[in-house]
Formats: structure tokens, sequence, C-alpha cells
């Protein structure tokens, strides 16, 4: 999920070439770093923590070779140590390997070869493929075949890069994970983003899912899986190297906006199966809750409410509290279960939650994105999220795979009544995003309210919650007023604040109660003349009575609460950009709250 950067043909300056590619990729975001240099042999040298900790360890080493691969690791497998970060290499050092993603089937894999005698160092699932590059070469393959036989046997999202002793060229394939090629008069570069190599080339080929390039001193070659010629376009890259990071995106909550098709799907790969209505989440033992208690702060709270509705839907007695009151006024515990929902695994009030339930012998769960952070550490179990590196301080990609991973959890851990409905929902959502993202009017909604007084936002039952992050995510980011509100509770005080300059965003979906309840509260707003946007598939009448609508497809309202927050995230994103507000570092603000 992080960074790749390989490249041959800079003799002596392969080693500053890779390392400069790695600081260019740092924008990213990362916990480990690490490269390999290979001539006759490989060498090797990587560490958890910062580029700068790698330049020091490399200032007493000495490595050589004329091709190389680097990376930055963003852990899903194995926490942040010395041992997991890549390069990951065989039994006889003579293969080494990058590789971003996750190997669905890798458990399979290393059971096969620790059972042929392999030897694994690290608790990664990349550790499988110079192993099984190894096999093969022992098995008499070249180099070439080697890695695309181990690559054929993948299953996941990888963008992988690998060298061996003896053989003056890097190969990489992906599926699912970006790669690009880099091509000069005098070397060759690839990495999984332009900025890496950028200094050296404005000359690019983007490879497809399933392509394999192999990278030589004299030239470049990208095949199919069978192996056949691919034609590759050779693009010229218009921006100049001063305009790096962020992938072309002006800000990095408007890329992390944009990239949630890519972490929901990261987050459901092999853990769902559709055919037979089941989900797997891995080894979190049987937990059969027979109560869940959920913990968390912002919103990863608003992720919470969600999923204590989960549970309560599937009979499970559920209640999601903000950590900073949990803390301190723990509520009976019986034998619950709880469950510390935490982008980062850090923050204190959430940490002291948790800590304050273990104390009184709860069983405790992270639900986090950070492997290796103090809460995946310090819980019984973790759930990870696999949004991959969230940079913004607002909140965004985390929260919609927040809520995914929390309707795993409930799907796996109690029964439903509709749990194939719920997950062919799951599968279709990345589509439903993306299409949101294509088409969304948020910007134009935008435009027209960037100088109202305040923003109401108003949901019932999934999209409450919802209605609470809209609100959330529009002050923190254009700081003006904003609340969410249970559509119902309008009525009860804050409808007193409605005024024209004041418009309301409305989430309703389905043609339920709720919605028609929803609607009636929405015509309430009306009379008082503030303008209203309805979120909304359109089977209830809320459009009469709304002066502009975002629309969303039909799906489970479960899935539908993840589709409005997308536009409600873009809303507040428009706003706050032609406000000029910092976007990514709004004022008085961090990422990670480590004070109680
Ligand atoms: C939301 O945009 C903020 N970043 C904030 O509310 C955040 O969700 C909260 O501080 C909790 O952080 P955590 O998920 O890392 O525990
Ligand atoms: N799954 C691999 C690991 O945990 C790669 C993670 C990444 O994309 O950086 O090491």
């Amino acid at each position: 999920m992080c960074g790749i950067i390989g490249c041959v043909g800079r003799g002596d300056e392969t080693l500053d070439t890779l390392v400069h590619g790695l600081s260019k990729l740092e924008y990213r975001g990362y916990d480990s770093a690490g490269v390999a240099l290979s001539s006759d042999h490989v060498e090797i040298c990587k560490n958890s923590g910062k580029i700068d900790d790698l330049r020091e360890a490399l200032s007493d080493r000495t490595l050589s070779g004329s091709v190389g691969i680097g990376h930055t690791r963003w852990s899903t497998h194995g926490p942040p140590t010395d041992a997991n970060a890549h390069p990951h290499q065989d039994c006889h050092g003579d293969v080494a390997v990058v590789h971003n993603g996750i190997i669905e089937n890798y458990q399979s894999l290393r059971d096969e070869l620790v059972a042929a005698g392999h030897t694994f160092t690290s608790d990664t699932d990349t550790e499988v493929v110079p192993h099984l590059i190894e096999d093969a070469l022992e098995a008499g393959s070249d180099p070439e075949d080697a890695v695309r036989e181990a690559i054929s046997r993948l299953e996941g999202s990888y963008a992988v890069a690998a060298v061996v002793a003896g053989c003056d060229a890097v190969f990489a394939a992906r599926n699912d994970s970006p790669l690009v090629l880099g091509l000069a008069e005098d070397a060759t570069f690839l990495a999984s983003d332009v900025p890496a190599f950028r200094d050296f080339t404005d000359q690019v080929v983007y490879l497809a899912d399933g392509e394999f390039a192999r990278l030589d001193a004299d030239g470049w070659t990208v095949t199919d899986s069978d192996g056949s010629v691919v034609e590759k376009d050779v693009d010229t890259v218009e921006w100049d190297p001063e305009e790096t990071g962020k992938s072309g995106y002006e800000h990095y909550m408007l890329k992390e906006i944009h990239e949630q098709p890519r972490a929901l799907r990261q987050c459901l790969r092999g853990r769902v199966d559709e055919l037979s209505g089941t989900v797997d989440i891995g080894d979190l033992g049987d937990l059969s809750p027979t109560g869940v208690q959920f913990v968390a702060c912002g919103t990863s709270y608003h992720a919470a409410l969600h999923g204590a509705q989960l549970f309560r839907e599937a009979g499970i007695p559920s209640q999601a509290f903000l950590a900073s009151e949990y803390a301190t006024a723990t509520p009976p515990i019986g034998d619950a279960l709880v469950v510390g929902v935490t982008q980062s695994g850090e923050t204190a009030d959430t940490l002291s939650a948790l800590r304050a339930a273990r104390r009184r012998g709860a069983r405790t769960l992270a639900v986090t994105n950070v492997v290796g952070s103090t809460a995946a550490r310090e819980c019984d179990h973790a759930l990870y999220i696999r949004a991959g590196p969230e940079i913004g301080v607002a909140a965004t990609k985390t929260f919609a795979s927040q809520l995914a991973a929390l309707n795993l959890l409930a799907l796996g851990t109690s029964s439903t009544g509709d749990a194939r409905q719920v997950i062919s929902a799951l599968r279709d959502l990345p589509g439903h995003v993306q299409e949101i993202l294509d088409e969304s009017a948020a910007q134009e909604i935008a435009e027209i309210y960037q100088d109202a007084d305040a923003y109401f936002f108003i949901g019932r039952g999934y999209h409450e919650p919802v209605a609470l992050e809209g609100a959330l995510k529009m002050k923190e980011i254009t700081y003006k007023h904003a609340e969410g509100f249970a559509a119902g509770e309008l009525k009860h005080g804050p409808l007193a604040l409605v005024t024209e300059n004041t418009p309301v965003f409305a989430i309703v979906t389905g043609d339920d109660e709720r919605a028609r309840k929803t609607v009636g509260n929405v015509k309430e707003v009306e009379a008082r003349d503030a303008p209203v946007v309805a979120i909304t598939d359109g089977q209830s009448d809320v459009s009469r009575y709304a002066d502009h609508v975002l629309e969303l497809p039909e799906t489970h309202p479960r899935a539908a609460a993840v589709l409005a927050n997308i536009h409600l995230q873009l809303v507040s994103y428009h706003t706050a950009a032609l406000l000029g507000r910092n976007i990514d570092k709004p004022r008085n603000l961090a990422k990670s709250v480590t004070v109680e």
C-alpha cells in the first residue's frame, strides 16, 4: 500500500537513486524502509522507522550493485519491525523482493513452503514470494521465469518488484496496486508513483493489472501473464518535479477521498464469500459476544455508533460510548466485548477507555488502521481496516473502511437475517463509491452555499451517524458552524436556528417508515425557508421538498450510509477549498490526539 522504487542503469549512483526515490514517496505515509542492490550477490539494508533512519544505517555500510529495488512499508501483516521491513529474501539470500498490498493466500503458500523445508524470518505475507522464486530457480527456471512462476501463485493485491543475484535486471508485476515505469536514455526505473523518478525522466509507461515488466540496462519489456509482449504507450508527464506528491491532487484529503474505492476493496478482499453468505475475518477466535460496548472519539465514534446499531439489529445489546466519558465512568461490563474503534490506534482517550475495560476483566478488540499500534498491541484482538495511510487530518477513507470493517465484524460474530443482501451490497460498494466520485454535484452545492451562516445535517437510523460525521467534517475544515442531528430531534430545539441562510442536508434512502418521517422533518425545514439538500436514492418523495439533490444508487441502508457520506465529504472539501482553508492541517487540530 506504500511505495516501491526500482532502477537499472544508474551504476555507482544506484543506491543514492533508490534512497532519493524513497524520499519522494514519503508523502504516501510509511512505517519502515529498505533497499536491495544486486550484482553477483544481493545485499540489503532495511529498518523500521523513517528514511533518515535508513540513511543512517547505510552510512556505515557499503552496498554495491548496479540494479536495485527499494520500499517504504505500511504494515498489514506483522508489526513494523526491522525483520518485517522489506526487501525480503529467500533461504540463500540470492533473491530480494519488495511488495505493496496484501497476498490473500499467503498462509497456505507459507505452510506449503515451510513443509518443504524453507525457513521464514518475518511475519509478512510478502516473504512467501522470494521463497517461491527460490523453488522455481532450484527447479531449473531462469530468473525471469522463476519470478513469473512465483507471481502466478499469488492471489490478492500486489505490486511486486524482485532482483535475483547474477542477473542484471529488475522484474515487476502488478495486480490492483499501482506501478509505473520511467524511461531515461541510460537508465530505466519503476515505482508506485512518478515522483520517485521524475528528477530523471518525464517518459513513463503505466503498467496494467496482470502485466509483467522486465527492466534491463539496455531496455525494458512488458508482457502479459502468458508471456506475450504487450505494446505499451509511452506517455510524457506534463508537470515539473517540484509539483510532485499527492499524486496530482491538490490536497491529501481529496486524494484520500478518491482512494475510497480501493481502500474498501482492500478491506473486503478475501473476507467475504457471497455464494455462501459468510464472512471470514481471520483469527479473531470465537468472540460470540453477548454484549458489545464501543469506545471511540470523533469520526471513529461516528463509526462506532454505526457498529452499535449493527449489533443491536442482530439482537445483541450494544452501545457506543465517547471514549473520554467511558474512561472516567465505566458502565457495567458483564461479559461484554469492548471494541475500540481508532484509525491511528494511538488516541489517548480510546487507549485509556480500553485499559479501564481490561482492568475490569473485559475482552477487548481494536478496530484500527495501523498494524502494531498501541491499541492493536494492548487489546486481546485486532481487526485491521486496511485503508492504507491517511495523511490529511480530516478522517475520510478510514471512516468508510471502518464502516465496512464493522459490518464484517457484525456479520462474522452474530447472525442476521439479511447477511446475503448485506454482503452483496458491500461487494457493490467500491463501484458505487466510484460513481459518486465521478458524478457528485457536491462542488456546485459548495459554490452556492459557501457563505451560509451555518450548516445542518439530519438523518435517521444508519444515517444519523452520517449526519453527525457530515457536520464534524464541515466544521473542522471550513471553520464554519455545523451541527448534525437525529432527524426527529430537529423540532425539539435546533429548529429555532433554521433560517434561509442555513442549508439543511437531509439523508433519506428507501421509502420505509423512517424515510417517511424524515421527509416530514424536511417539510418542517422547508416551511421555514431553509434551503434543503436531499441526499437520496429517489425512493421516497423527499426531492419534491428539496432545493437540490445529491443522488445515491439504490442499495442496502448500511451501504447507503457509506455512500451518503462521500457526497458530504466532497461538499465540505469544496466549501473549505473555496474559503481558502488549510485543508490538510486545519487550525488547532492534530492527526493523532495523544493527550486526554
Ligand atoms: C476527524 O476528522 C478527526 N481526525 C478526529 O475526529 C479523529 O477521528 C479522532 O481524533 C479519533 O482518532 P482515531 O480514529 O485515530 O482514534
Ligand atoms: N503486506 C505487506 C506487509 O505487511 C506489504 C505492505 C505494504 O504495502 O507496504 O509487509
